[in-house]
Parts: structure tokens; sequence; C-alpha cells
């Protein structure tokens, strides 16, 4: 066995002997929060500037644009971005705003263009984001060209996503933002050998950290979702790995089960737990048996009240899984039409009740528990931003 599967099969042990003491990881104390965390605009304004503005989170996988001149578009909580794959295989991000009056420059999801022409006055940019050409440029009258090309904004490519800070002019370093052990265990999973078979964007009437508190919890489980994952995941359970600013917490499958009476020595248990992460500020990662998924959550662009929810399923490629083409079609299909069903059938209607909830004028404290510990660690890392601004460690 390699040193990795091996150090995992250790974390898998730990786990099982919480399974037979029917014990979970455990904070030193409870923390309590206002619901301002929730509805207050001043909050949301200073975690957008702070940080968004500051901290690279993951915008795309790779796959998402495999030849030079494809692009995605997406919403920022402080810029509209096109993300463009270029000639040299870099991708490059720029603010989705036309130099000239504003508009929005590239209004397709997706697509794959040679040049962007803005559908206002049809000025046109290269892909590398330079103003090519100027409309009846006689009569427009001179400027200097090379102050007009796209903002460009901070983008990494790194264990297969694209990441990138929601500020023009700010550093980026994806590992330093990782840390050692996060950095080291997202190199290990062979992520950028993955395809991203499907991703879909919800906007949600829920403030972003509910929906990301609610996605490193283990504690509902089998409550807000009897029928699904109630039935295949322990709940309460959770071996939890505290990584700083990011962390990795692995939950019992019931199939884990079997191993509470026999002696599982010489047996890998992989295909009974799920690995979780928590990539900070904003996303979860889960590992799974044959593939990955990551939810990624983002604050609207001015309302505390709403947010973007992006879920991706990341498998390997048609090749790599030993299925024909239809057959691998169907699979994850059918592994996505069910995860839709429970994120729109279980999550969301709780989740925007919670949303409504909080903003009730009397709305009082409430309090995480010690058994909550990666939620602990969002609130703790959330505050932590707040407090000390990032910058990535030897920058000005
Ligand atoms: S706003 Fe784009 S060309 Fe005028
Ligand atoms: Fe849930």
């Amino acid at each position: 066995m390699a040193a990795t599967d091996v150090a995992r099969e250790r974390r898998i042990r730990r786990l099982l002997e919480l399974l037979r003491e029917e014990k979970t990881d455990l904070m030193d104390t409870t923390e309590s929060f206002g619901p301002d965390w929730f509805t207050d605009p001043d909050l949301a304004r200073k975690e957008r500037e702070l940080i968004f503005g500051a901290v690279p989170t993951i915008v795309a996988h790779r796959s998402q644009l495999p030849r030079p001149n494809d692009f995605i578009t997406l919403t920022m909580p402080r810029n509209k971005v096109i993300l463009m794959r270029q000639k040299d295989g870099s991708v490059k991000a720029f603010v989705n705003a036309c130099r000239h009056r504003g508009a929005l420059l590239e209004e397709a999801p997706a697509g794959r263009c040679r040049i962007f022409s803005c559908g206002y006055h049809r000025w046109s940019y290269d892909p590398d984001g330079s103003l090519r050409t100027i409309t009846y440029e006689d009569s427009f009258g001179e400027i200097d060209r090379s102050k007009y090309g796209l903002v460009e904004l901070p983008v990494e490519e790194r264990h297969g996503f694209i990441w990138l800070v929601d500020r023009a002019g700010a550093s980026i370093d994806v590992a330093d933002w990782l840390g050692p052990e996060m950095d080291s265990a997202m190199a290990g999973y062979g992520l950028d050998k993955l395809v991203n078979f499907r991703e879909e964007t919800f906007l949600e009437p829920v403030n972003w950290k509910i929906m990301q508190d609610a996605f490193l919890d283990g504690y509902h489980i089998k409550y807000a979702h009897p029928n699904t994952a109630g039935k295949i995941i322990h709940t309460n359970i959770l071996a939890v790995e505290d990584f700083g600013r990011h962390a990795r917490f692995l939950s019992a499958r019931k199939t884990l089960d079997r191993w509470l009476e026999e002696d599982p020595t010489g047996k890998s248990l992989g295909k009974d737990v799920t690995e979780s992460h928590f990539v900070g500020p904003n996303s979860t990662l889960l590992r799974l048996p044959d593939h990955f998924e990551l939810l990624t959550f983002r604050p609207h662009e001015t309302d505390p009240a709403q947010c973007y929810m992006q879920m991706r399923v990341l498998v390997p490629t048609v090749e790599d899984s030993g299925l024909d083409e239809e057959a691998w079609e169907r699979r994850w299909n059918k592994n996505w039409d069910i995860l839709l069903a429970v994120l729109h059938g279980e999550d969301f209607p709780l989740l925007r009740g919670s949303q409504r909830a909080v903003e009730s004028a009397d709305a009082a404290e409430m309090v995480i528990g010690r058994n909550e510990v990666v939620n602990q660690i969002f609130h703790r890392e959330f505050h932590r931003l707040l407090k000390e601004p990032y910058r990535p460690s030897g920058r000005p």
C-alpha cells in the first residue's frame, strides 16, 4: 500500500473506533452566534471585500475549458467574470464589462470564441483581453487603446481547479492559501484527471453561510434526510482533522457496521466512508468511493438573503471508467438526478425556512455544539478572515 493509502486507512480505523464507542470528535466548548450573521448587509459587504476580495476560491474545473478560446462566465460577489483559456494553455480572468460604456460583454454562460464583441456598439476584444477594434474609430476620437483592455483578475490553476481572487490587482497563491496539509491532500486525489460531468448554479433565497453550514453538518443527516442519506450514513459520528483554514472529515457509511465486531486488519475500508473536506472559505469537496462532488457557496452581489450555490460532479473519463459512453452517461445522469432530488426536496426547503426564520425581528442568539466541529471551524475561520485580512505569506 502507498503511504497515502496507509494514512487513509489509519484515519478510517479512528472513525471505526468512534463508531464502536458511539462517539464523535468534539470541540472544547460550544459557540454562540447571532442572527445578524445571516442578515446584516454591513457584514455581507465586509465579507465580499475582506474574504472574497482576498482569498482564492474555486470557480471552475479545468475540464470546463479544455481548448484555447473556451470561456465560461460567472457571478462573483464583487465582479461579473469571464474565464478564458489562452493560446498558451493558461487561463485568464476578466471583469465581464465593456470598457466603452460598460455593457455586459459576454452573456452566454459558456462557449468558445476568437474575439469578444460587444452587443452595444460593437467594440471587440482579443482572448487575452486587449482592445482590438473601436467601431467608427475615425469619429470616435483618439484614445490610448492599451488603457482600455478588459480588467484582469488574478487566477491560478491547481489540483485540477481554476481558482480566482475576486479583486483586480490582488495577489494569488493557492498553495499558500491551502496550507501544507490541504494542499497535499488535494494533490493526492488526482482531481486533474477527472472531468466535470455536470454543474449547475442555483440562486437561492438563503444566506451563503446557512448553506455552507448545512454541508459541513453530520448532525442533521437522519432527521433532515430520513429516507435518503440517513439510510446510508451514520448521524453524529465524524472524525475530523482541523487544518486551520480547512478541514477534512470522515463520515461512516452504514456498511462500516460489519467491522464493528470483526477485525478489519489487512482490509481496505475506503468504500465504507465518505471523506469530506471544508475547502475554506466556501466549498465542500466530497470524496465518494468512485467520484468527487464539489459544492460551492457564493454570496449574492448585494443581498445577504440570497446566494449562489454551485454543485458539480467530477468523475473519471469514459476511458478511465472502463464503461462504454452510453453506460457512463447513464451512470452519472442517475447520480446527478438523485443529488438534485435531495437538494430540491430536502435541503433547499429547510434552508429557505431557516433564512425566513432568522429574519424574525426578535430572533435571538443561537449556538453550535461541541459535536459540530467543522461548523465551528468554518465560523472560527470566517471571523479570523474579517479580523486579520488574508494576504499570501511573504507578500506585501
Ligand atoms: S458599451 Fe461596449 S461597445 Fe459600447
Ligand atoms: Fe443536508
